[in-house]
C-alpha cells in the first residue's frame, strides 16, 4: 500500500482551493450559494470550513492536471478520482457536489465530504480510506475547535458534517463529527485527552442517533477517568443540531447541553428500561446487565461510585454479585 507522501497533502490543498475557486467562479454558482443560504450559512462560516462546490461534469477536476501523469496518479490515491477497471481512465469521484473538507490536526486536508445539492443519493459522499486519511480516527471540525480555543473544556461530539457548521454559524465553535461512522475507541482517546472538562455526545434525535449513545457509552467505559465527564443529550424526535440550534438559537441550545445526562445516570436509566426492580427476578436481571459494563470500567474512583450507586438503588448487597474485587487496574477484555 503506497505511504503518504508531502505531495499527497500538497494536491489535497490544491484540490480544496479549486473547489472553493468554482464556488466563486462557475458558471452555476448561483445554484450553489442559494443551497448554502437556505441552510442557513454566511460567507464566513463557508470560509471558515473551506467549503467548496465541485463542479457537474467528469472531468472538471481531472481536466486541471491534464498530462500530469504523477499528479493524476496521486490524485487517484487521495481518492479524489476514481480509475476505470478496464480502460486506464479516470473520473472525477466528486461531481456536482457541496465539498467539506476534512482536516487532520495540524491542518492539512487529507480528505472530503461531498453533498448532494438537493435530494439524491448517497447524500453525502466520502473520501474511501487512502494513504493519508483513516476515518475512525478523524473527527471533523477538530482542528476549527482547537483553533478558537486556547485550552478546550467542553466539546460537543454530534453525526455530521451540517451539525458542526450549523452549531459554528449559531456561536457554538466547539462541535466535532464522527465521519457517519459510529464513535470508534481512537475517537473517545482524542476527545478526552483534547477536553479538559466533558465531552458531550448530542446525535439526532432518532432511532440510528439514540443506538449510536448507547454504543458510544459502551466503547468508552474502558477509557473513562474520573474528573473528565461524558455526557448524552438526547434530541426531540426528528431533530438534529442543526434543525434544533437554528430553530431555538444558541442560548436554548446551550442550555441543552448543560442540561446533558451524566454517564451514569444513561447508563442505569437505559439497564433500568429492561428490568423491573420491584421484584427480585427484575433486580437480578438488571445486575446481570449491568454488572459486564461496569466491570469494564478502569478508573477506580468511577467504578467505586457506580457500584456504590448500584448499592443504593437495589439495596445493600448487591456488591457481592461481583466475581471480582473493585480494586483493579486496567482493563481486561
Ligand atoms: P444524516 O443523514 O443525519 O445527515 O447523516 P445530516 O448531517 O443531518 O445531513 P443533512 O442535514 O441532510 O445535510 C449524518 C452523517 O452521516 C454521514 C455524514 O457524515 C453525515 O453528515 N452520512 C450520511 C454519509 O456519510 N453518507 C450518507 O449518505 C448519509
Ligand atoms: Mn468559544
Ligand atoms: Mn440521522
Ligand atoms: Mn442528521
Ligand atoms: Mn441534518
Amino acid at each position: 500500500r503506497a505511504k503518504g507522501s508531502d505531495d499527497h497533502y500538497s494536491l489535497m490543498q490544491w484540490a480544496a482551493r479549486y473547489f472553493q475557486q468554482q464556488l466563486r467562479q462557475h458558471p452555476e454558482k448561483d445554484r450553489v450559494i442559494d443551497y448554502i443560504k437556505g441552510r442557513g450559512l454566511d460567507g464566513e462560516t463557508v470560509q471558515r470550513f473551506g467549503i467548496g462546490f465541485a463542479p457537474p461534469g467528469w472531468d472538471s477536476l481531472l481536466a486541471q492536471k491534464r498530462g500530469d501523469n504523477r499528479a493524476q496518479h496521486l490524485l487517484a490515491e487521495c481518492g479524489m478520482l476514481i480509475e476505470k477497471e478496464d480502460s486506464n481512465r479516470k473520473y472525477d469521484r466528486f461531481r456536482d457536489r457541496l465539498m467539506f473538507p476534512i482536516l487532520d490536526r495540524r491542518g492539512r486536508v487529507i480528505a472530503f465530504g461531498g453533498r448532494v445539492l438537493g435530494d439524491g443519493t448517497p447524500k453525502y459522499l466520502n473520501s474511501p480510506e487512502t494513504p493519508i486519511f483513516h476515518k475512525s480516527r478523524e473527527l471533523y471540525g477538530l482542528y476549527q475547535v482547537r483553533q478558537a480555543h486556547r485550552s478546550v473544556e467542553r466539546i460537543l461530539v454530534v453525526e455530521g458534517y451540517m451539525d458542526v457548521v450549523a452549531l459554528a454559524q449559531n456561536g457554538i465553535d466547539y462541535a466535532v463529527a464522527s465521519l457517519g461512522t459510529s464513535t470508534t475507541s481512537e475517537h473517545i482517546q482524542t476527545l478526552m485527552r483534547t477536553a479538559q472538562h466533558e465531552v458531550v455526545c448530542c446525535y439526532d434525535g432518532d432511532r440510528a442517533g439514540r443506538d449510536a449513545a448507547w454504543r458510544a457509552l459502551e466503547t468508552a467505559l474502558p477509557q473513562l477517568k474520573s474528573g473528565k465527564a461524558l455526557k448524552f443529550m438526547f434530541l426531540p424526535d426528528g431533530e438534529d443540531p442543526d434543525t434544533l440550534v437554528r430553530q431555538e438559537g444558541k442560548t436554548a441550545f446551550e442550555q441543552r447541553i448543560g442540561e446533558a445526562m451524566p454517564l451514569s445516570d444513561y447508563l442505569f436509566n437505559h439497564v433500568r428500561q429492561e428490568a423491573d426492580l420491584s421484584n427480585d427476578e427484575g433486580k437480578s436481571r438488571f445486575i446481570a446487565q449491568i454488572r459486564p459494563l461496569i466491570e469494564q470500567i478502569a478508573d477506580d474512583v468511577l467504578k467505586e461510585t457506580l457500584l456504590q450507586r448500584l448499592e443504593t438503588e437495589l439495596g445493600w448487597g448487591a456488591r457481592q454479585h461481583f466475581s471480582q474485587p473493585a480494586k483493579q487496574t486496567g482493563h481486561r477484555p
